[in-house]
């Protein structure tokens, strides 16, 4: 889980207890209820609920929807001004009334500062949920277009760049960095390589009807985790996608211990056997050895 929902929900969590501290309190002097209800609400409504509604919705949303969210640094601006509006408008409120003169001033700016926190929510939210749009892939590979980028959309691109005297391309860091800024003419310039004769190359082999057999698939780039070959076992880094694909019995482990829901997850096919153990909560040596259990099966029957 990224780190600011986690302080989301952490924050709400804390919210709770204080609401609860508040409410108890109310309830056994009643005559506390001004000024402490309306911070009892607040604490409860605006803290708690909000915070962990929030937090819970930043992790999950936009792994249902497959895309990322539109601000994520918003995420981080939403939690501060959230924390610093609802602990202003408390903090008034606990020094008398929020109403009237410099108070409500006061009151007034805390108020905004949450009343934006609930922008930014809005825009990230909402628009997770819209469906991300559909570009149309490319037909033909130009000398414009980024190395990276190209790479990333054509995996078998990459051993024709390597082929071709782009060997720094064979490390991952490279096309997660510079790759991603240069584009194909400016790079065969550098590389003293003819433009025209490397693009009918790399355009032969990209959309060739036969796939080339020797290039392996490049997963997206920050894809962490490794492939797993028939007749291997299984480790804590094997991905999950590459796993089921490869052994189809072990899928029967996942959907015992975490679920069906959990092949509807675009993420799970990226996400490595630890990661998700974390995530469920189960235990990583007990998923480990019964995925093995079941690959040692599969393999005897075959
Ligand atoms: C240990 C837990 C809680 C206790 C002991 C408690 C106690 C109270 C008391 C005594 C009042 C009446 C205050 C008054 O009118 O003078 C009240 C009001 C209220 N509480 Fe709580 N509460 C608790 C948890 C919560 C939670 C979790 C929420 C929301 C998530 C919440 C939301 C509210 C609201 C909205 C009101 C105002 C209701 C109204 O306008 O009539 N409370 N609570
Ligand atoms: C931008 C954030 C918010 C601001 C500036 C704000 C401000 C206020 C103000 C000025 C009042 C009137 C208090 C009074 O009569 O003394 C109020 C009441 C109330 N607010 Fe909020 N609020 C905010 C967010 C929320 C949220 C997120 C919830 C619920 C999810 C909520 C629930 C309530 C409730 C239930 C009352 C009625 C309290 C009562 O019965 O005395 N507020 N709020």
């Amino acid at each position: 889980m990224d780190n600011t929902p986690r302080l989301f929900i952490k924050a709400g969590l804390i919210y709770a207890v204080i609401g609860a501290v508040l409410g108890i309190t109310m309830a056994i002097n009643p005559s506390l209820s001004h000024p402490l209800r309306f911070i009892h609400i607040h604490v409860n409504l605006l803290g708690f609920m909000t915070m962990m509604v929030s937090g819970v919705a930043y992790h999950v949303l936009p792994r249902f929807s497959a895309r990322t969210l539109p601000w994520p640094a918003g995420m981080k601006y939403q939690f501060i001004l959230q924390n610093a509006g609802l602990i202003g408008m408390v903090a008034v409120q606990g020094f008398g009334d929020w109403r009237g003169g410099e108070h409500q001033v006061i009151f007034i700016f805390f108020s905004v500062l949450a009343g934006v926190s609930f922008f930014i929510m809005f825009y990230n939210l909402y628009f997770v949920l819209s469906p991300a749009p559909e570009e149309s892939p490319p037909t033909k590979i130009t000398g414009d277009m980024k190395v990276g980028p190209v790479i990333d959309q054509f995996p078998q691109a990459l051993a024709v760049f390597v082929d071709s005297g782009f060997q720094a391309l064979a490390n991952p860091t490279a096309r997660k960095t510079f790759a991603k800024m240069v584009s194909i003419d400016k790079a065969c310039e550098k590389h003293g390589v003819s433009p025209a004769e490397f693009l009918d190359k790399l355009n032969n082999e990209v959309f060739s009807e036969e796939p080339s057999a020797s290039v392996p698939p490049v997963a997206p780039a920050g894809t962490v985790g490794k492939e797993i070959q028939r007749g291997e076992s299984c480790e804590a880094d094997t991905r999950v996608g590459s796993l089921i694909k490869t052994y189809i019995t072990t899928k029967t482990v996942f959907e015992a211990h975490y679920g069906e829901g959990c092949f509807s997850c675009p993420g799970q096919v990226y996400e490595t056997v630890e990661q998700t153990a974390s995530m469920h909560n189960v235990d990583l040596n007990l998923i480990l050895g019964e995925i093995n259990v079941m690959i040692q099966k599969e393999l005897q029957s075959s």
